[in-house]
């Protein structure tokens, strides 16, 4: 009954144990990281990049490879960039949804890339032992969500067709997300490190709607690929942006006196 009804709107789950057991992994493996934000032990980038070091163990601190906040930002997004990229040469014109979802991620880690470079102000460092985690979860979601739809390239297209209003909710989520982030970038000048309370666009109901925009990316790209893995990704994605806003607004309320505690975590009036 519950398998009839998703199969209104996807494609049957693959026979390739490869995407099954991708799933299956991506699924537990980014919602883990997002129970262990919400439990305080947190992914090593942005405000958090120290967060985890014991006091009393300053060795631990020391020993960690460190990488500049671009350079590490520039790991994480760019084997993904590539990866969509190079995805319109290995599968071309399959059908117009593959062109659309491989343009979807291409644009997506395109504009990461993007920003790395020219729009965010980083503080601090990047851990290695956090961006290699996060490198391959982006390398290899990228990867199997486009050998997914490659493998429904012979199947009948899901009942319902979600690829238009996959397209809207990508692009509603791309830029949502993007116009954050030069928002973000706008309360520091060059060189300056400091955090401030970020004003302006949806920062007066949620701390975090670039998270908000990214979850939002992360259905349209569901929506227009309409497989299974896609949809776990998806999930997982959210589960961990969670973890992260509800880590990230407890920080703005320890450190900020004045932080208004009816702004929310990511999802305005709610959480
Ligand atoms: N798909 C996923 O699972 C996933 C997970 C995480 C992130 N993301 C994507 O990556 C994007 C960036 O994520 P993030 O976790 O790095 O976001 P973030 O911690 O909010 O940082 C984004 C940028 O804004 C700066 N910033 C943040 N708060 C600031 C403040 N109060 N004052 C001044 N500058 C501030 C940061 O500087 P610092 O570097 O100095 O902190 C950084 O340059 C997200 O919006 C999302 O698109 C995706």
């Amino acid at each position: 009954m519950a398998m009839s009804m998703f199969l209104n709107f996807m494609y049957p789950p693959p026979s390739s144990i490869f995407v099954t057991s991708m799933s299956i992994i991506s699924f537990v493996v980014i919602t883990n990281y997002g129970i262990s934000e919400l439990r305080g032990k947190h992914l090593n980038y942005s405000k958090f990049w120290n967060a985890n070091n014991n006091s009393n163990n300053p060795t631990n601190s020391r020993n960690q490879i460190k990488l500049s906040g671009k350079v590490g930002m520039l790991l994480l997004y760019t084997p993904a960039f590539l990866a969509g990229a190079v995805s319109f040469w290995i599968f071309p014109n399959e059908s117009f949804r593959s062109t659309i979802l491989h343009g979807a991620l291409t644009l997506h880690y395109f504009k990461r890339v993007f920003e790395a470079l020219f729009i965010h102000k980083y503080s601090g460092p990047m851990v290695l032992d956090s961006a290699i985690p996060i490198t391959l979860s982006y390398f290899m979601s990228t990867v199997t969500m486009i050998y997914a739809q490659h493998l429904t390239k012979d199947l009948q297209e899901p009942p319902i067709n979600l690829l238009y209003p996959g397209i809207v909710l990508f692009l509603v989520g791309i830029i949502g997300n993007f116009y954050h982030h030069y928002l973000l970038s706008k309360l520091r000048v060059k060189g300056e490190k400091e955090y401030k309370i970020p004003k302006g666009g949806l920062f007066g109901i949620v701390i975090c709607p670039h998270y908000l925009f990214e979850i939002i990316d992360f259905y349209g790209v569901f929506f227009i690929s309409q497989t299974l893995y896609s949809l776990c990704f998806a999930i997982g994605t959210t589960f961990y942006l969670l973890g992260r806003s509800y880590a990230t607004r407890n920080w703005y309320l320890s450190k900020f006196e004045d932080f208004p505690k009816n702004v929310k975590a990511v999802i305005p009036f709610v959480f």
